[in-house]
């Protein structure tokens, strides 16, 4: 760290660090009885703190991707390294904490507990990264994060509301706190804008901006050119692979 603050000071440039990579990544699914290669080979580089978009037509494989990125799915070949670490070679306790704690995960149809209200579906998202007595030591700072991440996301009118009685933006949003809750270094998130009106997804643009501009780094599948623009890069998927 202070050889980095030590290059900026001196007006050098830092080189960006890779934060999570993939090496020929493939992924296929057996679809009425036959192999369907999803995924043929992937090979991306994502730094800390960068936000990328992916972009792709429908069906071209992109919620697969982000799943593997997660570690909720696992490729037939390749891996993914998150801090240098090959995440599919850690064990299952590893693998979890870096589910819990390394990544959010945002799912493009958002899995809230429909049960739940908005406030215990993001404290949910806390309590499976923590043992029992460390959620009781943690638990009203955890809350008032959660609480204070709903009010960003201006839903402090909501957090008592069951998920089902919320829109479509509305759970969406409370998804996006349930994935930052843990304070990830990254975001992956599956069409964030894609049940939102143009005005609720550019405000849900903004808000990913102020969360990136914090130092969080953000993947973001969208099949939309003008919600990609937002992105500092953005790669397509197209016949298994990615392209510039
Ligand atoms: N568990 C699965 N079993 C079999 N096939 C699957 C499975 N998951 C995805 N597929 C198939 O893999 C292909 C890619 O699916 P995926 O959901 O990754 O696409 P996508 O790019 O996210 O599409 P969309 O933009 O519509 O969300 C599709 O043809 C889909 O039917
Ligand atoms: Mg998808």
């Amino acid at each position: 760290m202070r050889y980095v603050m030590n290059k900026m000071k001196m007006g050098q440039k830092a080189t960006p660090q890779p934060l999570l990579q993939t090496h020929g990544l493939r992924k296929s699914y057996s679809i009425g009885g036959e192999r369907v290669e999803i995924l043929r080979g992937i090979d991306l580089t994502v730094s800390k703190g960068e936000w990328l978009a992916v972009r792709g037509a429908s069906g071209s494989g992109k919620s697969t991707f982000l799943h593997l990125l997660g570690g909720l799915d696992r490729p037939d070949q390749g891996g993914v390294q998150f801090a240098e670490n090959e995440i599919f070679s850690l064990g299952n306790r590893r693998l979890n904490q870096y589910r819990c704690w390394s990544v959010g995960f945002v799912f493009q149809f958002y899995h809230l507990l429909p049960e739940l209200t908005a406030l215990e579906n993001v404290l949910i998202g806390a309590m499976v990264g923590r043992s029992i007595v460390r959620w009781s030591r943690e638990r009203n700072t955890v809350r008032r994060r959660a609480i204070d991440l709903l009010d960003k996301l201006g839903l402090s009118h909501r957090i008592h509301h069951r998920s089902t009685k919320l829109s479509g933006g509305e759970r969406q949003r409370v998804a996006i706190a349930r994935a930052l809750i843990n304070d990830p270094l990254i975001l992956l998130t599956d069409e964030p804008t894609g049940n939102l009106d143009t005005t609720t997804g550019d405000q849900l643009l903004d808000l990913l901006q102020q969360f990136h501009q914090g130092g969080l780094a953000i993947i973001m599948v969208t099949h939309d050119e003008r919600i990609a623009s937002v992105a500092q890069r953005c790669v397509v998927l197209e016949d298994g692979q990615l392209r510039n």
